[in-house]
């Protein structure tokens, strides 16, 4: 479908970067960019319920980021356990059902506040909220071709549709848009499988400064875009 056709992206994916930038500018420890982030990816959630995006996919940690000092580490582990009490009931009553994607082989806390997120939020509809958590887009293919090793798949049988049926994001169509913000244009291992015809858009706003007139610029830019999925429009 070209972009013109489809006014709200049904998929977005969102690199939510920039938190520690934000707090050094403030002369605050980087933590604080994290809280805040959380407080704006709330907003964001809320802002997509408005403008009818079906599915949101965001990077919270990815596989990389163990290499971070254990302090961050572990503070960052206690602000998801943290925003999940503060936010989950608020999510569930916007109708979010929230997915986990990612390596679960962790801290048995988390694993727990994942479990109970999911299964609060199973029946919810309005969105599609999946959190990218120790997630990297090559272990996705990696675990994706274990699976389906593992669920007796032959060789001749594996075909891209069949692959994407073990993929972690098999759920969801592929992101029709993807953001990054905090200024990088790079796509640090996010969904790499999913976003081979995603347009986009790279934002140098700061996570935590994001908010829906950001959201709304991505999405304008996003409905200019020429999408030809490798054909030839008619017109051309
Ligand atoms: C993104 O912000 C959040 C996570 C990776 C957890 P950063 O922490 O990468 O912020 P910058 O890029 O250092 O500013
Ligand atoms: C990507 O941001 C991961 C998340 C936003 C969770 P990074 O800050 O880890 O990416 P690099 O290191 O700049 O590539
Ligand atoms: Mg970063």
């Amino acid at each position: 479908m070209a972009a013109e056709e489809l006014a709200v992206p049904r998929h977005i994916a969102i690199v939510m970067d920039g938190n520690g930038r934000w707090a050094k500018k403030r002369f605050l420890p980087r933590f604080f960019g994290h809280k805040a982030g959380v407080d704006a990816l709330v907003k964001v959630i809320e802002a997509c319920i408005e403008r009818d995006v079906q599915h949101l996919t965001v990077f919270a940690f990815s596989s990389e980021n163990w290499k971070r000092s254990d302090d961050e580490v572990s503070a960052l582990m206690g602000l998801i356990l943290a925003a999940v009490s503060r936010y989950l009931h608020k999510l569930h009553r916007l109708g979010v059902r929230v997915r986990v994607i990612g390596d679960r082989d962790i801290a048995p806390k988390l694993k727990k506040a994942w479990d109970e997120a999911e299964a609060l939020t199973a029946g919810n509809t309005k969105l599609q909220l999946n959190v990218a958590f120790n997630y990297g887009g090559r272990w996705d293919i990696v675990q994706a071709a274990r699976r389906a090793a593992e669920a007796g798949v032959q060789a001749a049988e594996i075909t891209e549709a069949k692959l994407s049926e073990f993929m972690a994001l098999r759920h969801a169509p592929d992101p029709d848009l993807f953001i990054r913000t905090g200024g990088e244009v790079r796509i640090s291992n996010f969904m790499l499988w999913q976003v081979a015809y995603s347009e986009f858009v790279f934002s140098d706003a700061l996570w935590p400064d994001f908010c829906a007139t950001q959201l709304d610029a991505a999405i304008a830019c996003f409905r200019n875009r020429d999408r030809r999925f490798g054909g030839v429009k008619e017109s051309a």
